[in-house]
């Protein structure tokens, strides 16, 4: 049977052949698990994840600490939004998102919600972009974290990242901008000012 045209490539693409030559050594000869750190292969694997970790800083304008290195978005997602839901706590509980989150986010803000969190939602337009005046509004003095994708997974839409990494930009509020698809013109979007953290998985890198 002749395979149908495979037209998902917004929930997982084919990997990119020079990912691919890049990872062909950790998957054949230099299979060592990083945190093994009495023999050589892994510490080989330790090197070859410093690596990388220096390569995503310098891609995003980061430095290699900053960089958490996760199993994939949805793990960054609730480390990113408990971690700071948590450590704000005390500041205030509310936190603002957009209604066209993925589920990873929207689940972990109903999880934070039951930790004595309350979430606003924001809803979007036709276009699937955030009103900038209600985004504007639903900030408030408890406000303590505002999240929204750079880039849309299921239609591709791109936010005002710069305008609402400016409303966010309170230097109490953490700004969260999550940034699966966030390649503009074959370069990735670095964290607008205000940013404090922004997370991207790896296997929607490339489009088929
Ligand atoms: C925007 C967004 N967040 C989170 C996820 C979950 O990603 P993962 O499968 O890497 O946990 C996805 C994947 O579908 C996504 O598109």
């Amino acid at each position: 049977m002749k395979p149908p045209i495979y037209l998902d490539n917004n929930a997982t693409t084919r990997i990119d052949p020079a990912v691919l030559s890049a990872m062909m050594p950790y998957l054949t000869e230099e299979f060592g698990n990083a945190a093994s750190s009495s023999h050589v292969y892994g510490w080989k694997a330790a090197e070859a994840v410093e690596t990388g970790r220096s390569q995503v800083a310098r891609l995003i304008g980061g430095a290699p600490r900053e960089i958490v290195l996760t199993s994939g978005a949805t793990e960054s997602n609730n480390l990113a939004l408990k971690g700071a839901a948590r450590s704000y706590r005390e500041k205030g509980r509310h936190l603002v998102s957009s209604a066209t989150e993925h589920k990873a986010v929207l689940d972990t803000l109903k999880s934070l919600e039951a930790e004595g969190f309350e979430s606003t939602v924001l809803p979007v337009d036709k276009e699937g972009l955030l009103d900038l005046d209600r985004l504007r509004g639903a900030i408030r003095p408890d406000t303590i974290l505002v999240s929204i994708m750079a880039a849309n997974n299921e239609i591709g839409v791109l936010q005002p990242m710069e305008e609402i990494g400016r409303l966010a930009g309170r230097p109490d509020v953490a700004h969260r901008p999550q940034g699966l698809w966030t390649e503009r013109g074959g370069r990735p979007l670095r964290p607008a000012a205000g940013t404090q953290d922004t997370d991207r998985a790896p296997h929607r890198r490339r489009r088929t």
